[in-house]
């Protein structure tokens, strides 16, 4: 997040001697920011060296198996066919992919407490449709509830723990930065005033966990579409104190203020995060346009460049029929959507809507995997007719 946060104890100075009590030595501080040097960073203190690999044990890969690697077809995923499992690494499902993004879902039944998780490559979003908990972070804990978006810069090292086994997750790993629009920053990052959400939103980590222990502790790192086991002679969490702008942390759906105009807004309005190869926007329920010859559909749209992602969250989905609950509607690039048959006709005179949803728009093409065409409706693209 591009402002400024801090938990713990730290030195007054930075990269200066920062002493334990009574004599203990020193701690240990990490710079932990991406894009080399350039990017956001936080200033880690640690009781132990961040760096005391014990083993590297096996490796396993979990690159998507790809089905569809040229696709023209409009699609419905029905999201909720997917299985429950006890694992959250081995709940994720990922769904569609491009060189750029790995978006998939997740219904784990347990809490992640008896390893470690890090994503190397990415970082990480997490859309939660149904549970709650709390996300542990070695910089803090960020508690989660239904519609809450979890933002994981990668390489933070987390677990998580759900409050029931019945969750629901939507995840998008993102090979560039995960950010706020910068069109709603102004030139020192803050967010401005007709930004749809501000500072106040966000949530961000507290309640700093700080373990002095050593032993055998496992972390599974995703790299290269492996996920390897190495074993550390510390406990992960040992952070005493950190500050800086490099953190997780939370946003919920429902404090997205919707724009709304007097004749039909484009999807930017609904715009939440950006990359460098993909948006994510958020639909929520809002008034209608009140011109008096509104039409409150869209209209059809040639999204010529960009693939369109739509996960259904709750309320009734205007624009379309037949669609419930984590359904997934894919619409290819190359040629136009719109709302489904009498769609258009139908929304003439609604005051508003009670929808909820979740959009990511690629820049590149995506890829379908095989667990996504097992829970491909295969009839969507032609519900235009
Ligand atoms: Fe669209």
């Amino acid at each position: 997040m591009p402002f400024y946060h801090t938990l713990g104890q730290i030195p007054p100075k930075r990269h200066t001697q920062f002493t334990k009590p009574n004599g203990q030595g020193f701690y240990y501080e990490q710079l932990f920011g991406t894009i080399g040097f350039e990017g956001m960073s936080s200033l880690l203190y640690e009781v132990h060296r961040p760096t005391m690999v014990r083993e590297v044990l096996d490796s396993v890969d979990v690159t998507p198996k790809l089905a569809v690697e040229k696709n023209m077809l409009s699609r419905k995923l029905i999201g909720f066919n997917l299985k429950p499992a006890d694992d959250f690494l081995e709940s994720r499902i990922p769904l569609l992919v491009n060189n750029d993004l790995i978006f998939g879902l997740a219904a784990p039944r347990q809490s992640l407490t008896s390893y470690f998780y890090k994503n190397a490559d990415s970082d990480e979003l997490l859309f939660v449709h149904k549970g709650s908990g709390r996300l542990r972070t070695l910089l803090g804990t960020v508690p989660f509830q239904y519609g809450d978006y979890l933002v994981i810069p990668r390489g933070m090292i987390y677990q998580i723990e759900f409050d029931t086994d019945a969750n629901r997750l939507l995840y998008v790993e993102s090979h560039s930065p995960i950010y706020t629009p910068k069109r709603y920053r102004n030139h020192f990052g803050q967010l401005l005033e007709h930004a749809p959400f501000c500072e106040r939103d966000i949530v961000r980590p507290c309640d700093l966990e700080t373990y002095d222990e050593t032993g055998d502790f496992l972390i599974k790192i995703k790299k290269q579409g492996a996920i390897h086991s190495l074993v550390y002679a510390s406990h992960p969490f040992d952070v005493v104190g950190w500050d800086g702008y490099n953190y997780p942390y939370g946003l919920s759906i429902f404090n997205f203020e919707p724009i709304t105009g007097r004749v039909h807004q484009p999807p930017p309005v609904h715009q939440t995060f950006q990359t460098d190869s993909f948006v994510v926007c958020s639909f929520v329920p809002r008034l209608f346009d009140y011109h008096p010859l509104a039409i409150p559909a869209p209209y059809n749209h040639s999204n010529i460049d960009s693939d369109e992602v739509i996960y259904y969250v709750d309320g009734d989905f205007m624009s379309r029929n037949d669609i419930a609950q984590g359904h997934i509607t894919l619409h290819p690039g190359g040629i136009p959507h719109g709302p489904a048959p009498g769609a258009m006709e139908r929304s003439i005179g609604k005051k508003e809507t009670q929808e909820y949803a979740v959009m990511v728009d690629t820049f590149r093409p995506l890829m379908l995997t095989e667990q996504a065409l097992l829970i491909d409706d295969g009839k969507y693209y032609k519900s235009w007719l």
